[in-house]
């Protein structure tokens, strides 16, 4: 009689162990490596379980886009914080994918080959490197080589959202304006004509354009509040 107790403690620890790994990869994959694709109704979620990157419709249904959202609000298309490929939608909703790609770029493909987004970096994969693209926990989408470079970051690419943790400015050494840019429309995220970004005369102020006219400017901080 005895010796069946510890066979079923085993059976049942066994099935216990096999519906956890089953379940598993549907929960809180937060990583795509080389060869892997996210697909329309896939997701990566943040560790934290704070923000979730995938596909959204915000208007017409043949028109997709891969994003960031937060993952605790019902209503995920009034929390859209980060879009990739803004100015060209998924088309073919079983074809649409976000990939890793051999040559090492984070890329969205309609069909294929038909390429609709890249992060478009040069930097090549060396022979005893791997590269590896994780959604962290502040939301930020990092693409990273296996000795832990980091190679391209969301971050540095705003679309209309300041999420925290983002380095918002001109950098003076680059060039490079990092601004916020409207949604063109509520349904459509391709760039609007607003931009919010840092006066890149270098004045310290905050301004608005619509287009290329300046609507609105901060003023300089004097260093009080008000
Ligand atoms: C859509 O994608 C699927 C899967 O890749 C492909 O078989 C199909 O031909 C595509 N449809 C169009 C219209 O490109
Ligand atoms: C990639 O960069 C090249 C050169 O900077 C540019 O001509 C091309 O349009 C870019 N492609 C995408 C998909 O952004
Ligand atoms: C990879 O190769 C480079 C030179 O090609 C070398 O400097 C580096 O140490 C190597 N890294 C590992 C993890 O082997
Ligand atoms: C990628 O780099 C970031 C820092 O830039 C780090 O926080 C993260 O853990 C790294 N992830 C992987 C999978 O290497
Ligand atoms: C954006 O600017 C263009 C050109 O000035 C104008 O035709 C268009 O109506 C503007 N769009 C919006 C949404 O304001």
């Amino acid at each position: 009689m005895n010796y069946f107790l510890p066979f079923t403690k085993i059976l049942l620890f066994c099935v216990v162990v096999i519906l956890c790994s089953l379940s598993l990869p549907c929960r809180g994959k937060d990583t795509l490596t080389l060869g892997e694709s996210l697909q329309d109704g896939d997701t990566l979620i943040s560790k934290g379980d704070i923000f979730e990157l995938g596909f959204f419709t915000p208007g017409e249904p043949n028109r997709r886009y891969i994003g960031v959202w937060y993952r605790s609000f019902s209503t995920k298309l009034e929390t859209i914080l980060w879009v990739a490929n803004r100015e060209k939608p998924v088309t073919n909703l079983s074809g649409g994918a976000l990939a890793l790609s051999p040559d090492g770029n984070l890329i969205v493909t309609n069909t294929g080959s038909d390429m609709l987004w890249s992060t478009n970096i040069s930097t090549p994969i060396s022979n005893n490197q791997s590269r590896i693209v994780q959604l962290l926990a502040d939301g930020n989408i990092v693409m990273n080589n296996s000795d832990g470079t980091t190679v391209w970051q969301s971050f540095d690419y705003p679309t209309d959202t300041y999420i925290p943790g983002m380095r918002v400015g001109l950098d003076l050494q680059t060039g490079v304006n990092q601004v916020f840019t409207s949604w063109r429309s509520k349904t459509d995220p391709a760039p609007g004509n607003f931009t919010l970004g840092i006066d890149p005369g270098r004045s310290t102020q905050l301004f608005v354009w619509d287009g290329r006219r300046p609507r609105w400017r901060s003023g300089r901080w004097n260093g009080q509040v008000c």
